[in-house]
């Protein structure tokens, strides 16, 4: 697996293999690799003949406040992992090279940014979609695949690439958990052994809304107040949000009819969680 950490050695390699023919596949992360990130990675190189990873922490989506310095980070294994799956090269740039000295763009998707994530963590949908702009300009990939884990971020990245007229695919792939249900996440490192039974109730609160929807409940008020108390029950949980929408506006709704988006944020101890399911439909 080559690795490549200029934006402009990138882009020659990626132009050769598009005068190959090839087909290029890109998974964007932020690195310590889980087993969600490497389902994302195999996609990849069933839908690509090149297949690349970037890994690259962005300061950008993180505010001051937040966990850019303490994100876990493990290059090393990052790439052993990556190289195991037959990844062709990892984009690894430095901060430098994403932001030199002068940077002043930005890209912002205006509306399905608003509500969820985005109205807790008000940077985080311009610094990710200017980042991935950058990551396809410098991969100039055909299709690139996200988790629905970050389902905003999925949706978001779909409506840039169609509002930017980016000719790229992009692909979303089902959420990866733990045996014992819990959402895979580089930031479940955080996790002290005591909280690992209360983020368990993410997706056991997804479970309950699943089963009330499958008994006929449609009320958006009688399935979070289900939710909440699932959340809340016991302690040692704060809910950022816990909230109905529809999955292609992600505005609120107040009904389950149809395909619907239950997302979740929650805070466990100093980490934040995150989890949904698409109810209904
Ligand atoms: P990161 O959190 O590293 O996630 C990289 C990709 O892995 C995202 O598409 C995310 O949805 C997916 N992913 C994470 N956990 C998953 C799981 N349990 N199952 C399936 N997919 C999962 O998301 C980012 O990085 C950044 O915002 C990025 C897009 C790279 C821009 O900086």
């Amino acid at each position: 697996m080559r690795i490549i950490e200029k934006v402009c050695e990138m882009q020659e390699v990626a132009d050769t293999w598009r005068s190959e023919r090839e087909k290029i596949a890109i998974v964007p992360t932020m690195g310590f690799l889980h087993e969600g990130h490497l389902s994302l990675l195999r996609t990849a190189r069933k839908l690509g003949t090149k297949c690349v990873i970037t890994i690259f922490v962005n300061p950008t989506q993180f505010a001051p406040t937040e966990d850019f310095e303490s994100y876990p980070r493990d290059l090393r294994k990052d790439i052993e992992l990556a190289a195991e799956i037959g990844t062709d090269a990892a984009f690894v740039p430095t901060i430098e090279e994403m932001y030199p000295e002068g940077f002043q763009t930005f890209v912002e998707v205006t509306r399905v940014t608003q509500n969820l994530c985005g109205a807790s963590r008000p940077i985080f949908f311009r610094g990710v979609a200017t980042v991935v702009s950058k990551l396809f300009h410098a991969v100039k990939p055909h299709v690139a695949v996200f988790g629905q884990k970050d389902f905003q971020q999925l949706v978001a990245v779909r409506r840039m690439v169609r509002d930017l007229n980016m000719d790229i695919e992009i692909v979303g792939q089902p959420i990866v958990r733990e045996k014992d249900g819990l959402a895979m996440s580089s930031r479940n490192a955080y996790l002290r052994a005591e909280e690992r039974p209360v983020a368990l109730r993410l997706s056991r609160s997804l479970q309950l809304a699943r089963e009330l929807v499958g008994s006929g409940e449609v009320s958006g008020a009688a399935i979070l107040k289900t939710v909440n108390d699932c959340l809340t029950a016991g302690g040692g949980a704060r809910v950022d949000y816990a909230k109905l929408c529809n999955p292609d506006t992600i505005e609120e709704v107040q009904t389950v009819e149809g395909p619907t988006l239950l997302a979740l944020a929650v805070w466990v101890g100093k980490t934040r969680l995150i989890d949904n399911c698409v109810l209904g439909g």
